[in-house]
């Protein structure tokens, strides 16, 4: 088969690397999947640097999440049946940037019918994490505003298309003119593109001065910084991620004379800690798409040859939407 590999570490477009390779075999509690689509994460591009939470030997195949075919199971695997379309995460080395990828059977969740296979393989990571952040983290309520960072990326532009769906109203903030008109697609209620403009001084006129009820912030860095400006009171700061490569170090005096709250969330922890829930919010999910409240905004679809560069431009921060890989 075919797999894009990681030999070494360094930047994504050096060191991705189309081979002719075997199709892995599942061991006990994994699924063979013939991919059929793999949306590229932030992950992928940190995994080839040898700068993610985890470091799969070398050579692995990037690839964090897939909607895959089932094409065989492995021992003491029950309840999923070859053939089956299903989509979740990937299980490293063998991940979603080849022909076959394998997953962990407690990873994998049927398919939404109402999706095509480049959406399914979209709504896994994002969306359970904005799942999580919003709902579970910080228990969004409907008519709260929200504030959502780089809200035209992967994990933002599910948040955007959560909060909508739960009722909220939207700040999204975004880097130029491309991303402030992904994001209104979205459904955000007032863009601010960060460029040109001071999301603080937008959130706090569009609240009359009173701030974001939940700030949801993939970005970190000044971006974290600029949201305790504009928090409200009992307002909740969701740590999502560090995009700008800048880890805040929050003054918790500040958390304290305004009262506000910092959650951290780590989503992989909850497959480990809580799988129900995450079962759970995927059964969520799939309600909200089969109803067309949310849809994976697939901006590129993208063949081997082309893969290694639209991870490098992600890791850059110069796409918008989803990024899905077809082999
Ligand atoms: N906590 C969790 O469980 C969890 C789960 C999934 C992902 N994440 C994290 O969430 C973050 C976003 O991941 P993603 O896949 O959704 O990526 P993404 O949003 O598609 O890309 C990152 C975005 O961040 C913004 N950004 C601002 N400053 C940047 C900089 N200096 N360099 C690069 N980007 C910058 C850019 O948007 P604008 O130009 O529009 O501002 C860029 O498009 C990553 O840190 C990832 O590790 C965390």
């Amino acid at each position: 088969m075919k797999a894009l590999r990681v030999h070494e570490n360094g930047e994504p477009r050096d060191v991705l690397r189309l081979e002719e390779t075997e199709v892995p075999r599942p061991g006990p509690g994994q699924v063979l999947v013939r991919v059929r689509a793999a949306a590229v994460n932030f992950p992928d591009a940190l995994l080839c640097r040898g700068m993610y939470q985890t470091r799969p030997p070398l050579p692995f195949t990037p690839g964090v999440e897939l909607c895959g075919e089932v094409a065989e199971t492995g021992e003491g695997v029950t309840g999923i049946d070859p053939g089956a379309r299903v989509l979740g995460g990937a299980d490293l080395p063998a991940g979603a940037f080849a022909d076959y990828a394998l997953m962990s059977a407690d990873g994998v969740f049927p398919a939404p019918a109402s999706l095509g296979d480049d959406e399914a393989a979209s709504l896994y990571i994002g969306y359970q994490t904005g799942w999580f952040a919003l709902h579970r983290r910080a228990g969004l309520r409907a008519g709260e505003t929200v504030l959502v960072h780089a809200a035209a990326g992967g994990v933002g532009s599910a948040a955007v298309q959560l909060a909508k769906a739960a009722g909220a109203r939207v700040v999204g903030v975004v880097g130029g003119p491309d991303k402030a008109a992904t994001a209104t697609a979205l459904g955000a209620d007032v863009v601010v593109d960060r460029h040109t403009e001071d999301f603080v001084a937008v959130v706090k006129e569009l609240t009359g001065g009173r701030g974001a009820d939940v700030v949801f912030d993939p970005v970190g860095g000044e971006s974290y910084a600029r949201s305790t400006k504009c928090v409200a009171f009992e307002g909740r700061i969701v740590v999502i991620g560090f995009a700008s490569g800048t880890i805040p170090t929050p003054g918790l005096n500040h958390a304290l004379i305004k009262n506000y709250s910092i959650l951290g969330l780590h989503w992989g922890l909850y497959r480990q800690r809580a799988p129900e829930a995450v079962a759970e919010a995927h059964d969520r999910l799939t309600e909200l798409a089969d109803q067309g409240l949310v849809k994976p905004l697939v901006s590129e679809r993208l063949s081997a040859a082309d893969l290694a560069e639209g991870v490098q431009r992600l890791a850059e921060g110069r796409t918008v939407g989803r990024l899905v890989f077809t082999p």
